[in-house]
């Protein structure tokens, strides 16, 4: 992830490696006049060791560290890419007061809970004679091409960290993690691992973004200033969570805007339990201390054994949260999805969900398969409802066995019929849970999460399996390895339906259960990759009762993501534009379903339905059963259209024009293509009012000096049609007349010249 271009054979203690470094900046310096919005290849990790200092250069961010005198690694720097010969030392930190200690004030990169740390710790540990803190220093560092490495220890006690940096080239984005390691003859015990530290410069005029929501309603997008103590950003459910995402944005309110001033954030590279918690200290330093989450967690290492924290990774841009997101977007695309740097294009799915819940039969679902396929659908997924004895949310889930009542002769006569008809086909799983009325639940009662002797609490009438133990992540392997092996499946939907209660580990020494945390996530992403290994052509689907499980851990390992259950297109307008401050539109899959929506009663057309859901990957969920004539001509127009578009939706650069916040009337988004070439606008009234005359929508992102040719999405090119430079497009705008409620509308650009 990191290139380097200093030699290393010349670097010695008197900064030849800053002259190295400097060659750097000015090829930098030059491609930022030349236009580029991104940094070049260049990037480097740099080590000078007669100031024990650390550098990360990389698109257009710097980002150093270094140790005080008195042995503390504290960061110096994070924000714009600074000249090479800048000099970023580490000096002992401002006193206010001595009831507020160093460790406290001091903006440290991994503080242990130990030598009077007030602020929020990054390692806290229990030792079985007693001792519950740590107290680390620097004890040495090195840079390479994969980054920077650096250990720290104990004052006094085995105890060793390594921190693991890593720098991408092209947008700047650091990754931090840490390995913590227990060097002693006892057991001790970790109360919390963070994965790392981030400081923020001087400034009293922060604000918190944050993604917020709950089931059906997820992808808020939450703003607030940054007061003295603490916001806690978390999920304890053991998994990723509807309710809260791993994701934060830190911005200046006299600065920053959509388009313009910097912006920090971050995204944890974790599927369990997670916290960030964002503080302002005494002395008013903002710092984000973020990983797997310390309520109730507990992990014993045993002598020589070592804990791993998730990646933490994190970024700056001066092009306020659209350009934030624009990095965050070409980071997962090229650095973190399953076939990065060119992961594939999603294709046009149809799901059966909503047309027909757990009324699934082969009858049924090839009607549907076949009225698919004459739209231009390209994947055809089947989902809950097909297997053991799945006629309600009450039984069947752990047994993978095709109910024989509704698919008489297995699946294959389906798959072949979906394969004759030129699409793929995908199927439902959800491997981690059990309903207690299942043949699985009966065999193996132990096999799930609860705690000896205590109640159990049922969420959707289940129970989730504890995937720690290797009999049940050897059995998950096992059982959807067979059904991908015996059945040709191009497609997982791998959904994940109620959170966790009562996390015990049956049957383990007492001072392991909590292991479960960490163990139950790393065997989900071991027993994902593996059945990718073994089926490379097989694509998932993370889905966890909606929107429950996006974050880049899960990302590295499934193409796509379903957001929420909520399909109102008017709805997904929002939770959209909060998704893709966090996550790229080609991740986010979106469905045309069926209206009135069941979300809110609320009518739509086919037309405003399709093109809410054309904004990143597109699905139909309606039952196509019901659909008139007119209705299989307007969705076989707009796929259409949308097949034109869909590599600048999904790969391009997103442009959020105008927010679709609740005060709005309007909105709208703009997706440009990585050559320039297409642009693709997208507008929604939500009501007229007073004959009001909307002002023209202007363009972004487009070469001010090539040519446009501006047509409406489903409409061919011709000559009639509006040719501009890409100047007057983003100067004098779109004039898109809208009246009415409900609205919507899209235009293409195309680069005529
Ligand atoms: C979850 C998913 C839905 C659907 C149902 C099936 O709620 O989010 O899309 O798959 O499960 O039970």
């Amino acid at each position: 992830m990191v290139t380097t271009n200093v030699d290393r054979s010349c670097l010695d203690r008197s900064g030849l490696a800053r002259t190295v470094a400097l060659t750097t900046f000015g090829v930098v310096a030059s491609m930022l006049a030349s236009g580029l919005a991104y940094g070049s290849a260049h990037a480097g990790a740099t080590f000078f060791p007669a100031t024990r200092s650390f550098r990360l250069d990389g698109g257009h961010v710097t980002y150093a560290f270094g140790v005080t005198e008195a042995g503390l690694l504290q960061s110096t720097y994070w924000g714009p890419r600074l000249a090479a010969t800048d000099v970023l030392e580490a000096r002992a930190p401002r006193r206010v007061a001595s009831i507020d200690p160093t460790s406290s004030v001091s903006p440290q990169e991994y503080p242990g809970w130990g030598g009077g740390l007030y602020t929020e710790p990054a390692l806290k540990i229990a030792l079985p004679d007693g001792a519950r803190d740590v107290v680390l220093r620097y004890v040495s560092g090195r840079a390479d091409e994969s980054g920077v490495t650096v250990e720290l220890a104990d004052v006094a006690r085995p105890i060793k960290v390594t921190l693991h940096y890593t720098i991408d080239e092209q947008t700047g984005i650091v990754g931090r993690s840490a390995t913590i390691r227990n060097a002693g003859r006892d057991p001790v015990r970790i109360d919390q691992a963070s994965s790392a530290a981030w400081s923020l410069p001087v400034g009293d005029d922060y604000r918190l973004h944050s993604l917020t929501g709950r089931w059906a309603a997820e992808w808020t997008l939450e703003s607030r200033p940054i007061a003295g103590g603490s916001t806690v950003l978390e999920s304890r459910r053991g998994s990723t969570s509807n309710h809260a995402n791993p994701w934060f944005a830190i911005d200046r309110a006299d600065l920053s805007t959509e388009e313009s001033g910097p912006v920090w954030f971050g995204a944890l590279a974790w599927s369990g339990s997670w916290r960030i918690s964002v503080d302002r200290n005494p002395v008013g330093d903002v710092r984000v201390v973020g990983g797997m989450n310390p309520f109730d967690f507990g992990y014993r290492l045993k002598p020589g054994e070592s804990l791993d924290t998730p990646v933490f990774y994190a970024g700056y841009s001066d092009q306020g949260m659209g350009g934030a997101s624009r990095l965050l977007h070409r980071f997962e695309l090229a650095k973190i999805l399953p076939g990065g740097p060119t992961p594939k294009l999603r294709p046009v799915l149809y799901n059966s969900w909503e047309a027909t819940e757990f009324a699934v039969d082969e009858k049924g679902q090839m009607a549907l398969a076949e009225k698919a396929a004459t739209i231009g659908v390209e994947r055809f997924v089947m989902d809950d409802g097909w297997f053991g004895a799945r006629n309600s949310n009450k039984a069947g889930l752990g047994d993978w066995t095709v109910n024989r009542t509704k698919f008489p002769d297995g699946l294959k006569p389906l798959i072949d019929k979906v394969h004759g008809l030129g699409m793929e086909f995908g199927l439902w799983v959800e491997p981690e849970m059990v309903n207690p009325d299942s043949d699985l639940y009966r065999a193996h009662p132990d096999w799930v999460i609860a705690m000896k002797d205590r109640p159990r609490t049922e969420q959707r009438n289940q129970l989730v399996l504890n995937l720690a133990r290797k009999d049940v992540r050897d059995h998950v392997l096992k059982t959807i390895d067979d059904l991908v092996t015996r059945n040709d499946i191009q497609f997982l939907k791998w959904d994940h339906n109620r959170n966790w209660s009562e996390p015990g580990w049956l049957g383990v020494d007492p001072a392991d259960e909590q292991r479960l945390y960490v163990d139950y996530v790393r065997n989900l992403y071991w027993i994902i990759a593996e059945l990718r290994k073994r089926h490379p052509n097989l694509e998932i689907e993370s889905c966890a009762g909606g929107g429950g499980r996006v974050d880049l851990g899960i990302l590295a390992l499934t193409d796509q993501v379903w957001p929420s259950d909520n399909t109102d297109p008017y709805d997904r307008l929002s939770m959209q534009d909060g998704f893709t401050h966090a996550y790229s539109p080609g991740v986010m899959m979106a469905w045309v379903t069926d209206s009135p929506s069941w979300a809110n009663n609320r009518p739509t057309s086919l037309d405003y339905r399709f093109l809410s859901s054309m904004q990143g990957g597109l699905g139909i969920g309606a039952n196509l059963n019901h659909w008139t004539e007119a209705d299989f001509a307007g969705a076989t127009r707009m796929i259409a259209a949308y097949k034109q578009v869909r590599q600048t939706v999904q790969r391009g650069e997103l442009y959020r024009l105008i927010r679709p916040t609740d005060a709005s009337p309007r909105s709208a988004t703009f997706y440009v293509s990585r050559d320039r070439r297409q642009a693709v606008l997208f507008a929604f009234l939500h009501s007229s009012a007073k004959n009001n005359v909307l002002s023209n929508i202007r363009a972004a992102g487009l070469d001010p000096a090539s040519r446009y040719r501006m047509r409406p999405i489903d409409i061919a090119a011709s000559a009639d049609q509006p040719i501009q430079s890409g100047a007057f497009w983003m100067a004098q705008g779109v004039e898109l007349p809208m009246k009415g409620d409900f609205q919507a509308t899209a235009r293409i650009f195309e680069a005529v010249d």
